[in-house]
């Protein structure tokens, strides 16, 4: 085993860990191991109560009064504001609005408008699809010969990084293989070259602390549904460092976004602050659920958080690396706790299958093609027996082949 993995012992780890009243505050059914909280974070239980109120009372008894009775007007500022702080961002810097691709639709159209005599846009060919769909289809609206680059390996980005780069757009916490960005440093050797930078934080928002304001970035996105357990479908979330906030308009200029909506002006005159990153009409439901599961991020340290995740993430890696060479499991996660965030992936020939096999038995990770079985590490719910038995059960499925059974090779619309 790799000296950079810390010698676990699950049973002294869970009596030692100060997190562990956190389960009780969540909806977990009896039998799974829930490793996809980087996919979709579980529920929180008074999300539950704090929706019936929001139908049953809200929506069904006080009706469109509620817009200011019950302040959901400004739902996306508050839960704005709730994020902030898990991302080292100022207050008024943050609001929780539509999804992450529309979210970077806006802000990549703002820094390229920001950045106007430069043409390229710069990338991984590793990062999560949306995002380089939606660079794509922004460089095409532009029209102006803007184009993007797309790096095959980390390494490769600073040298990408020339005189004629416009913006720097990366995802802090590679979706697939769980590898993490400096993003100090990279920020620092983009603006040296007068880059903006952009930071797709979907997997790093609740899975540990993360310092926007310290790394001086421009712009940052990210979901409600992973780490920060929204529900399914949740609001994004969007970031602007102040010193860029009223320099420019994003095109999706709605109602919203105006300076004073409910003066129902025919022309548009953007807000100065971060509400101008707002379009329509917020989703009531989805955002009520999203500012009650934010709530229980007050209670969170989350320097305990961060060393949590980096415990289960070394067990599971401990234990899965006992045996992962004799059935061609490869760890594509870096070791070292610096370079990952907080899941663990490994490329496996029967991938889908195994992660199928998995699930029935309770151990519920997800898969990406074409050979990535994931699992996530999520502070708040997970015990470290739980990791220490998945890899138990992994290790049975593989050594029985019970990938094998037909049941297992059908593909669902998602993996
Ligand atoms: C890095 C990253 N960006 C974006 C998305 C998805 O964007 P959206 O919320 O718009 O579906 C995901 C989804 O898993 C993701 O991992």
């Amino acid at each position: 085993m790799d000296s950079t993995i810390a010698n676990i012992d699950a049973r002294q780890a869970d009596q030692a860990d100060p997190l562990r009243a956190f389960r009780d505050r969540f909806e977990l059914p009896d039998g799974v191991i829930y490793l996809d909280g980087n996919s979709l974070g579980a529920l929180p239980k008074t999300v539950k109560q704090r929706v019936a109120k929001t139908i049953g009372d809200e929506w069904g008894e006080q009706l469109i009064r509620s817009w200011n009775t019950a302040d959901w007007v400004h739902l996306p500022q508050r839960v704005g504001k709730k994020i902030a702080r898990l991302i080292g961002a100022e207050d008024g810097t943050v609001v929780a609005a539509d999804s992450t691709s529309i979210n970077l639709f806006k802000v990549l159209s703002a820094a390229l408008d920001l950045n106007g005599g430069r043409s390229k846009i710069i990338s991984e060919r590793d990062n999560f699809p949306t995002d380089l769909y939606i660079a794509e289809g922004v460089a095409k609206q532009i029209g102006k010969g803007h184009r993007l680059a797309l790096a095959s390996a980390p390494a490769d980005i600073p040298g990408m990084l020339d005189n004629d780069v416009a913006v720097l757009m990366l995802t802090h916490v590679n979706y697939r293989n769980g590898y993490r960005h400096d993003m100090a440093a990279l920020t620092k050797a983009a603006h040296d070259k007068g880059i903006l930078v952009i930071w797709d934080l979907c997997h790093t928002a609740g899975a540990m602390p993360v310092d926007l304001t310290g790394a001086n970035a421009d712009f940052a996105i990210g979901c409600g549904y992973k780490y920060l357990n929204g529900g399914p479908g949740a609001p994004a979330f969007l970031y602007v460092n102040p010193r860029h906030q009223g320099g420019f308009r994003q095109p999706l200029s709605g109602w919203f976004g105006h300076r004073a909506p409910f003066d129902f002006d025919s022309s548009y005159a953007p807000s100065r602050s971060i509400e101008q990153y707002l379009c329509g009409t917020p989703p009531v439901l989805a955002m009520v659920a999203m500012d009650e599961a934010m709530a229980l991020w007050d209670d969170v340290d989350m320097a305990a958080l961060r060393a949590k995740s980096v415990a289960l993430c070394d067990l599971f890696i401990q234990e899965v690396g006992a045996f992962a060479a004799d059935f061609g499991l490869t760890l594509v996660t870096p070791l070292d706790a610096e370079c990952r965030g907080s899941q663990v992936s490994y490329s496996c020939d029967n991938g889908y299958a195994t992660m199928q096999a998995l699930i029935a038995r309770g151990v519920i990770g997800d898969f990406r093609a074409p050979d990535i079985i994931r699992f996530g590490m999520t502070p708040l719910y997970l015990s470290f027996a739980e990791v220490a038995q998945a890899a138990v059960i992994l290790k049975d499925i593989l050594a029985t082949r019970a990938f094998d059974a037909p049941e297992y090779q059908v593909r669902g619309a998602v993996t």
